[in-house]
């Protein structure tokens, strides 16, 4: 168990890991409430990454206990590439880990995630701290947007056949995309389960270094025979969460309907009473009116007696659907979950950037690009002329612009723009292209 002198003894301290990833260093700060945010299994708080002399905002996750299983289910995890490759749900996702050398000798594991900030004033905010602190004040066009986007998550798990294995508020982040529109992302994804991945043992050096999913959203099937499981007996294996089903029901319930009041005058939206009846009555109406439809899935995903039974997350999606076609526009439409088999591609990731002169650029707003073709409109109404179409893993851009153009290929990041012919240019990742007061570059998200 580190030491929280040995923690501290790293503040203020630089590490690099370009062991793990060339030109990757990050220094420690002295985190600031409302950090660290700490768990059972780990320290959570932010530091500032350094990337060939990029700062980054990044998640340190510092493990309390050492279990030589963690860094096998580490690299597991870092190989399905979540966080580059899967969308804007999975942009919390682990993308290095993290070893290094206290003071005293002793070594800390951990792994790093990109800093995934809130709508409001750009602290981390999830949907726990969001409800307490009464910012979770949306739509219900967005609330639905956000269940929705939770769905396409939970689907794209299941077709890679991971579970998540604690989704609960704690561990959806409540963020924006670069058009503002709200984002909904997950995180703490080290506890997942998934064949051929070494499970973590539930204790280690007699203490519990892994839970069983997280209260109001646990399954009643799963809760009742954690109940009866008699501790001496050994195996613990049947009492892992074996689906993200049923803790999608209750968030996408809460993400729709709940607010701070009722938590303060309901307690959890999935209560004691509710579990016991394994039926959503004893909620006043006021409640299950608001969404009709999704408190009969969640009764069903209440009364399920297994994985096989629980509403599925395309049903989940379904419903929000149907909260979003009334009001919405074609902007507001979720993501539909991918077709089994059918990956979609992945977002590119452009900064764009204003310049001042010949000056250093501000960063303006970062665009991500999943759909084949159009303008960065959305990012900046002076955009609009810029046109985009994916080609794979390039971006061609049209500049309809008089001003000249110029680009600097990744090949040569220290190099100076230069000048093009024409107004066309394919982007590679890393390259950089700037005409007028703006500077675009495409970085690898
Ligand atoms: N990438 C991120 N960006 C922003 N905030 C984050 C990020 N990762 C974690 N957080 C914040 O830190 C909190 C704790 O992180 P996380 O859920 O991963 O750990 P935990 O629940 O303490 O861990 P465990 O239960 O595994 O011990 C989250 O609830 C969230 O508020
Ligand atoms: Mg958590």
């Amino acid at each position: 168990m580190i030491s929280k002198k040995t923690r501290e003894s790293m503040h203020e301290q630089d590490f690099d890991l370009s062991s793990e990833v060339p030109g990757l260093s990050i220094h420690i700060p002295t985190p600031q409430r409302p950090w660290p945010r700490s768990g059972l299994e780990a320290i959570t708080y932010p530091v500032v990454g350094n990337f060939k002399g990029r700062q980054r905002d990044l998640v340190l996750k510092l493990y309390k206990v050492d279990v030589p299983a963690r860094r096998t289910r580490l690299s597991h995890l870092l190989a399905l590439r979540l966080a580059t490759q899967h969308g804007p749900a999975f942009r919390a996702a682990p993308f290095v880990s993290f070893r290094a050398k206290a003071s005293n000798g002793e070594t800390l594991r951990g792994h790093l995630s990109r800093l995934v900030e809130g709508p409001f004033d750009g602290q981390s905010l999830d949907l726990t701290r969001a409800l307490q602190s009464n910012k979770f004040r949306y739509s219900k066009t967005n609330r639905a947007l956000l269940a929705a986007q939770l769905c396409s998550a939970v689907a794209s798990m299941e077709q890679m056949g991971m579970i998540h294995g604690d989704l609960s508020r704690g561990n959806v982040l409540i963020s924006q995309d670069a058009d503002r529109r709200p984002q909904a992302v997950l995180c703490d994804l080290d506890g997942f389960r998934m064949k051929g991945v070494p499970e973590l043992p539930r204790r280690h050096d007699g203490q519990f270094i892994r839970g069983m999913g997280s209260i109001g959203y646990q399954a009643p099937y799963l809760v009742k025979r954690q109940e009866s499981f008699d501790e001496q007996s050994g195996d613990d294996s049947g009492l892992l969460v074996d689906s993200d089903r049923f803790a999608l029901a209750a968030l996408c319930c809460e993400l729709v309907t709940w607010t701070a009041k009722y938590d303060t005058e309901l307690g959890p939206l999935v209560s004691d009473e509710v579990l016991a009846t394994r039926s959503t009555k004893s909620l006043p109406g006021r409640v299950r009116n608001k969404w009709k439809e999704g408190f009969q899935l969640l009764d069903r995903a209440l009364a399920a007696t297994g994985p096989d039974t629980l509403p599925s997350p395309e049903e989940w999606w379904g419903a929000c659907r149907n909260l979003l076609a009334p009001a919405a526009g074609q902007s507001a439409q979720p993501a539909q979950p991918a077709e089994p088999g059918q990956s979609a591609e992945p977002p590119i990731m452009l900064s764009i950037c204003r310049r001042r002169g010949n000056q250093a650029c501000n960063e303006l707003a970062r665009a991500r690009i999943s759909r084949p073709s159009g303008t960065l409109e959305r990012v900046h109404a002076a955009l609009g002329d810029v046109h985009y179409r994916r080609e794979g893993a390039a971006l061609r851009l049209e500049f309809r612009w008089k001003p000249p153009v110029f680009f600097r290929p990744a090949s040569d990041p220290k190099g100076r723009l230069k000048r093009i012919e024409g107004n066309t240019v394919t982007l590679e990742p890393g390259a950089t292209v700037a005409s007028g007061e703006f500077q675009l570059e495409f970085i690898l998200d």
